[in-house]
């Protein structure tokens, strides 16, 4: 009943609704390649900052590294200004990009300064008329990433939904919290429901707190969305989309043990030694290491080694040795960042 196979974004046809978020600093090549195994709607790259794409900064290109086994994937755009996003919304569009999607949900404040990412909660307007200047100029479908709104006083969903629908977006994502709440506290599910139901055909994306296959089932209960986009229930367990999937269809839930998560682990460690140089690569390791091993009770020790380590080879032997037949797999829930 909640899952859709397939799913469409206006023209476009998606595996599901099952969709996989823009992760700034996590949903990078490598970590795309472990998560489009298990067949999401779409993955989208991390943010880039407008500005910074016009200028073909070479610290942003990266950003949007692709391989066509990432198709349908989305690029997410951050700035405020319509002339300069409809000439990024054609840059992404002609790099092969399927989806685009303006970002007006990123809490930092050296984003939210100059306005732009929940910033733009504040000038509703300004989010319709840079939505409007993207889809003058493209082909592939618009969507719009937001937060419910600024804090408490100002929760501006259902008004953007609204403006967002008028200037021609296909869809919009609400993640359940204020800007002002960053990712603390639990993200309120009301929020979502209240812009499906001033939605008429813009299509309604819930996010917040889906860390399993439960809670995915929960939010397309509480809120009647239409679709879901996973976020930092995907980090450490990639798998968490054919959960979904499984659940969904009435499926029996896969046991996870100790040597699965091994495996995952070694093969995202294979993806980022393949594709970074070995000293980023040894920092990368240190943060996906922990995404892996928190829900492994015996990992501690393996953990703290991982954060000392000097060399991917160094790491790569000490995972293969590890005692993973003492461990077990954690009760709790995996939460947050480490
Ligand atoms: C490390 C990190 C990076 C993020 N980067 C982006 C981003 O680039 N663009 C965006 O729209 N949201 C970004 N988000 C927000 C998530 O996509 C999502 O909306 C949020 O984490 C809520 O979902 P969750 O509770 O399921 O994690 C980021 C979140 C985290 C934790």
């Amino acid at each position: 009943m909640f899952l859709k196979r397939p799913f469409s974004l206006g023209k476009l046809t998606l595996p599901s609704n099952v969709l996989c978020a823009p992760l700034a600093g996590c949903s990078d090549l490598p970590f795309r390649r472990m998560t489009v195994k298990y067949r999401p709607g779409l993955v989208y790259c991390e943010m880039v900052k407008m500005d910074a794409l016009l200028h073909m900064n070479p610290k942003t290109l990266p950003l949007l590294d692709y391989e066509p086994s990432m198709h349908p994937i989305g690029a997410q755009l951050c700035g405020t200004k319509p002339e300069y996003a409809k000439q990024c919304a054609k840059i992404v569009e002609d790099m092969g990009f399927d989806v685009v999607d303006l970002n007006c949900g990123c809490p930092v404040d050296k984003v939210t300064k100059d306005g732009s990412g929940s910033g733009m909660l504040k000038n509703p307007e300004l989010i319709g008329e840079v939505i409007a200047s993207m889809v003058s100029t493209v082909k592939i479908p618009v969507t719009v990433k937001i937060r419910a709104g600024w804090d408490t006083d100002c929760i501006v969903g259902p008004q953007v939904t609204k403006i967002a629908e008028q200037a021609g977006a296909v869809a919009i994502c609400i993640h359940g919290r204020t800007r002002e709440q960053g990712y603390k506290g639990p993200a309120n599910w009301d929020y979502i429901r209240e812009c499906k139901q001033v939605a008429k055909n813009i299509l309604v994306i819930g996010n917040g707190d889906i860390f399993d296959a439960e809670s995915a089932e929960r939010i397309f209960i509480h809120t009647g969305c239409d679709a879901i986009l996973l976020s930092r229930g995907t980090m450490g367990q990639p798998w968490l989309i054919e959960d979904i999937y499984r659940h969904l269809s009435g499926e029996p839930a896969i046991e996870y043990t100790p040597l699965h998560i091994r495996d995952a682990f070694l093969e995202h460690l294979e993806h980022i030694v393949s594709y970074k140089d070995p000293h980023k690569a040894v920092l990368d390791l240190r943060r996906v290491g922990c995404w892996f091993l928190r829900s492994i009770h015996g990992a501690r020790a393996l953990r703290e080694t991982i954060n000392r380590s000097k060399s991917v080879d160094e790491v790569r032997a000490m995972i293969e040795n590890y005692p993973w037949h003492d461990c077990a797999i954690g009760k709790e829930v995996v939460n947050a960042e480490c």
